[in-house]
């Protein structure tokens, strides 16, 4: 007996110590989750204050995107001090309270750390430019010499992610990179003095209580030899799967290494999860190795059509690339930087309907899944916000890829003028919200066991109360064309329409959840179009 209770303890501390293998980790995007000090802005404050709400949502952690001291330029992703709080979403102290809080909630903190570039306004970088030509200060960064007979041209032909050359000139006559915004310089992680740096900012973050990181352009960090032209004038879109000589380089590698070494010497589990936007999904185990971090968004995934084939077959290389080096699949359907998925499946009703379904596939699937703020309330794509709003440095660049539209300030409830994000009296939010977003608002699902906020919180509550799912495989069953149904271990089915149509099938146990009405009747289950059902059965 006594043993017996001993096994089920080391059991438990395994089970918990490896928390991340199938995780829910909920994105806040801190600058529209939810405002406290009354400036139209979201703020560390705010998320404070909204913990009860990502608790009883029935999420494990929580991923701030970054809060540090910034310019702005890229919102927050061109970090002037690593080791400080902006202004704008509050101060150090606000962010220990936060953490300390999260972990009185049962919710682990995970933050974001931008290895690739600092903002031009970092000292680094301000120390660089003062000093001059051939300094150790340059040494930081990756500035050259450019072409032509009075280096007039750039060092070579690299287009930014964001549009426009990746070189900027300085008075001076060199050029300095930057794959982002020219207000965001890229480090030279030839340079020992950048690692050490870098060591050093994780350690300030762990040290404080962070249970893990979220490595920005974690691809990026490390550039081909002698910086080889791409060969063609196209730019480089960071969603693609191009081989470039400045992304998925094998030597960032090494770096992640180092890290994990890093995260491993603090107790409780702390991870890192990587945003790696590579060629392949082989290409992107390699950043989920046994001595590298813990998780890597699958972005593969997140891109997969509304399509039961396409999905299946993204499904079953993903679990196979990954699970061949022993890590677990990371899920992920929107974030900060792309279209919401209800508008990329369709938006309106049909964009809703396959969400609805996407959420229940999803969050059946053996690993981890991140969920982006706003998803579970079915938030589409904001498509027609005013211009003199739209700062976005993408969309500067290139109009047609904005990312505003993704990060519209949430719902909280249904009153005007803002919908309870900001507090009473305020004008303006930094993004406007739309007038119809009343019945979106948190306030206003919690009251109808229908809407989307009610399917998320009784999905994360089974999924929860299934603690022998683990991380274990899936099987699929056979099903209809059009059709996905699988099950994990015996007690658990899905069964997914991605088509428009009805489609009958036999029941494979009795309905736990359904995205859509189900019929089930003499062992037959009619499924609603574009809708997803989840099963048990305890009888098997
Ligand atoms: C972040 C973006 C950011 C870019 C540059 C990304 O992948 O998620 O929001 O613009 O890195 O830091
Ligand atoms: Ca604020």
């Amino acid at each position: 007996m006594t043993e017996l209770v001993h096994a089920d303890r080391a059991a438990e501390t395994e089970a918990t110590g490896r928390w991340w293998r199938d995780a829910v980790i909920y994105q806040v995007y801190v600058r529209s989750f939810a405002d406290g000090n009354g400036d139209g802005i979201g703020d560390l404050l705010g998320v404070r204050s909204r913990l009860r709400y990502l608790a009883d949502l029935g999420v494990d952690a929580i991923w701030l995107n970054p809060f540090y001291t910034s310019p702005m330029a890229d919102f927050g992703y061109d970090v002037a001090d690593y080791r400080d709080v902006d202004p704008i979403f509050g101060s150090l102290a606000d962010a220990k309270a936060l953490i300390d809080d999260a972990h009185r909630h049962g919710l682990r903190v995970i933050v974001d750390v931008v290895p690739n570039h600092t903002s031009d306004q970092h000292v680094w970088f301000q120390e660089a430019l003062a000093a001059g030509p051939g300094t150790p200060a340059r040494e930081r960064y990756i500035f050259r010499e450019g072409k032509g007979a009075d280096g007039e041209l750039p060092p070579n032909d690299w287009e930014s992610v964001f549009g426009g050359p990746a070189w900027t000139r300085l008075p001076d006559g060199q050029w300095y990179l930057h794959l982002f915004a020219p207000e965001q310089p890229d480090l030279n992680w030839e340079n020992p003095e950048v690692h050490a740096e870098f060591e050093s900012i994780l350690r300030f973050w762990l040290d404080l209580g962070v249970d893990g990181f979220r490595i920005d352009v974690s691809h990026g960090m490390v550039k081909a030899e002698g910086l080889p032209d791409v060969g063609h004038a196209d730019q480089v879109k960071m969603i693609g799967t191009e081989v470039v000589p400045f992304f998925d380089q094998d030597g960032v590698h090494e770096i992640h290494r180092a890290w994990r070494r890093l995260l491993d010497s603090y107790p409780g589990m702390r991870i890192g999860v990587a945003e790696a936007w590579v060629p392949s999904l082989d290409r992107l185990a390699n950043y989920v190795r046994p001595d590298e971090m813990h998780q890597a968004f699958n972005f593969h995934f997140l891109t997969t059509p509304w399509d039961a084939a396409r999905f299946r077959k993204v499904i079953d290389e993903s679990l196979a690339s990954s699970g061949a080096v022993g890590a677990p699949a990371t899920w992920v359907l929107s974030n900060h930087d792309v279209k919401r998925h209800v508008t990329r499946y369709g938006h309106g009703e049909l964009g809703l309907r396959r969400a609805r379904a996407a959420a229940l596939l999803t969050l059946a699937l053996p690993g981890s899944t991140y969920v982006y703020q706003g998803e579970e309330l079915g938030l589409p794509e904001v498509l027609d916000l005013p211009e003199e709003y739209l700062t976005d440095p993408q969309r500067l660049r290139n109009p047609e890829d904005g990312r505003d539209g993704c990060r519209v300030p949430i719902p909280w409830a249904d009153v005007e003028p803002h919908f309870g994000f900001s507090l009473p009296g305020i004008e303006e939010t930094w993004l406007p919200m739309p007038a119809s977003w009343g019945p979106l608002s948190v306030e206003s699902q919690l009251r109808d066991p229908a809407s989307t906020l009610s399917l998320y919180r009784e999905a994360l509550r089974i999924r929860r109360d299934l603690t022998s799912l683990g991380d274990e495989s899936l099987t699929w069953l056979d099903s209809p064309a059009g059709t996905l149904a699988f099950t994990r271990g015996d007690g658990f089915a899905v069964t997914v329409n991605l088509t428009g149509e009805p489609v009958e099938l036999p029941a494979p146990g009795r309905v736990l959840l359904a995205s859509a009405g189900v019929e089930v009747a003499g062992g037959t289950v009619r499924l609603a179009p574009d809708s997803a059902v989840w099963w048990g059965r305890d009888d098997a």
